[in-house]
């Protein structure tokens, strides 16, 4: 295979707190590279798909996305996948996910809020993984916060080394563009609405007398102060302490005044990583391993209501897939044969025949592939660090009408299975309880309950608030554990023990008073 099949290739995720501006950047991204040619086609475009979906309903009450989808577009021989995560306060495991599938992020911070609780969750995440990102500093066209005081809360808060590329010249009412530190290059904006239309100045640098003409001079007399300081405080750029997920460089821009948008994609195609190996069984997957591998980090069902499909989203990690492949998923079942790829283009879902390393596949199945599945040719790998999360809101589902019993045990099982909910069946009584990450997952749950598989079910507090799975390396200390908190006991749907507890404070008693068992807030699929 090419090695430049994998050297082109940048999948990533944009990560950012609701509103700072992920959904405007999403379509200029898309705009500069081509995919689309009118702004306003994202949203338009998830209008129209989400009146088509009965369960999407909920969607469009919120006015938000609850579903990640894939998004591809070229660019000077790049072929750049964008993968998106829900934007919402309230996230779901899925988001997660998602991101063990991309090998960079941007992120998308709002420059008169700074870091926000939902970008430094996202950025916990990716820290995990190591996952090197890219800071762009969105809405200078408004009045925002002190440049240094953005750089200074992205170094501390998440103890980061940070080398501004960009700088904006003036904010809010007297914003009068951008400049590039490497290229000494001027952005002007023109026209009354002071959009960026392509016009670049080239400068020798600061001192250059052009900038006189160009910028008023209480803004060049601040932006000569500026970076200079800054260019003594902060570190130079460092593409590889970036790519170990130690630096990020921030662009500023204003995404709606398409400033920095051109930046930033050339940020991505020069220092964001092509594929990387990825975390597996017995070793690490190198992207140009011959045979074809891949991971399903994601299942959505019905996105298409004419369809009772699934689709299960498949990162592919190394070889290059052809159509018509059989592929087998590790730990079960027999190869199956991928007919009917989809690649995923902003605008259509388009047959695959070829797709390469940190290509997103989507692959139509009636529920045989599960989140965290392996693929591939031979069989002799598994893909580890798709986690599952310990559920922060557990509650017991009451059904409603009592012969529904196995439609329901079949929901809650099909969902466990795509990753929107976990479930767990105590070990004394009936009453199942499900566990969620966030709010959100529950109206999704009843809604689909409802519209999918007709049952009415309601949702009532659990005795317990949080859940731990539970191992221990002699299993008689964990049969001893399991007998003397029996009342607390559960198992996930894959057979797994789960302690349940009723506040983090038992977890933390627990935990001191027996040290031959294990509990993990986390499990790997
Ligand atoms: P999100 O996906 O991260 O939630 O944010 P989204 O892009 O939807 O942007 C949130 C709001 O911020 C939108 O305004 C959008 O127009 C605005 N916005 C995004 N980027 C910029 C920017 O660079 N400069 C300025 N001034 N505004 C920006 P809205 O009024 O909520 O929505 P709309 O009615 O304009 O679509």
């Amino acid at each position: 295979m090419p090695s430049d099949h994998i050297n082109d290739r940048r999948t990533f995720a944009i990560i950012s707190h609701p509103d700072a501006g992920k959904t405007t950047l999403t379509e200029k991204l898309l705009l500069f590279g081509g995919a689309i040619h009118l702004a306003g086609e994202v949203k338009a475009r998830g209008q129209a798909r989400r009146a088509r979906s009965d369960w999407m309903k909920i969607e469009q009450q919120r006015g938000i996305s609850v579903t990640s989808s894939v998004m591809t577009f070229e660019r000077n021989g790049i072929t750049f996948n964008l993968l998106d995560t829900p934007g919402h306060e309230d996230f779901s495991e899925d988001t997660y996910r998602t991101l063990t599938a991309v090998d960079s992020a941007v992120m998308v911070i709002d420059v008169a809020k700074g870091i926000e609780s939902q970008t430094r969750k996202l950025f916990e995440v990716c820290r995990l993984r190591n996952v090197p990102i890219i800071t762009f500093v969105n809405k200078v066209d408004r009045e925002g916060r002190e440049v240094f005081d953005i750089l200074d809360e992205v170094a501390n808060l998440l103890a980061l080394d940070v080398t501004p590329m960009t700088w904006p010249v003036g904010m809010g009412g007297n914003f009068e563009g951008i400049y590039d530190l490497a290229t000494d290059r001027l952005l002007l904006p023109e026209g009354n609405s002071r959009e960026f239309h392509g016009k670049v100045i080239q400068t020798s640098g600061l001192d250059d007398p052009q900038l006189d003409e160009m910028v008023s001079a209480e803004n060049l007399a601040k932006l000569r102060d500026d970076v200079e300081l800054a260019q003594a405080g902060y570190p130079e750029f460092d593409p590889v302490a970036y790519r170990h997920g130690d630096l990020t460089p921030v662009y500023f821009g204003s995404a709606l005044k398409e400033f920095g948008v051109d930046s930033l994609i050339e940020a991505l195609a020069t220092f964001a990583p092509p594929p990387r190996a990825q975390p597996a069984e017995p070793a690490p997957v190198e992207p140009d391993r011959d045979e074809v591998t891949g991971f399903i980090f994601k299942v959505q069902a019905n996105m298409d209501p004419n369809h009772r499909d699934r689709i299960a989203f498949m990162r592919l990690c190394s070889g290059t897939f052809k159509r018509g492949m059989k592929l087998t998923p590790t730990g079960h079942g027999k190869p199956i044969a991928i007919h009917s790829p989809i690649l995923f283009f902003a605008r259509e879902r388009e047959l695959a025949d070829e797709a390469y390393p940190g290509d997103i596949i989507g692959i139509p199945n009636h529920g045989t592939l599960r989140v965290g599945d392996t693929l591939s040719e031979r069989a002799d790998v598994r893909f580890t660090g798709l986690p599952n999360f310990a559920p922060e809101i557990l509650r017991r589902v009451q059904l409603k009408d009592p012969t529904k019993t196995k439609q329901l045990r079949k929901a809650l099982d099909d969902m466990a299975e795509e990753g929107v909910t976990q479930v767990f069946y105590p070990e004394i009584g009936s009453n199942w309880i499900i566990g969620v990450v966030g709010q959100l997952q529950l109206d999704v749950l009843l809604s689909r309950l409802d519209a999918e598989y007709k049952v009415a079910a309601g949702l009532e507090m659990a005795p317990f608030e949080t859940a731990r799975w539970i191992s221990a390396e002699d299993p008689k200390d964990l049969q001893e554990f399991i007998g003397l908190n029996r009342g607390a006991m559960a198992k996930d749907r894959d057979g797994n023990p789960v302690f349940m507890a009723k506040s983090a404070w038992e977890v933390g008693y627990i935990v001191d008073r027996y040290s031959k068992v294990k509990f993990a807030a986390t499990r790997e699929r």
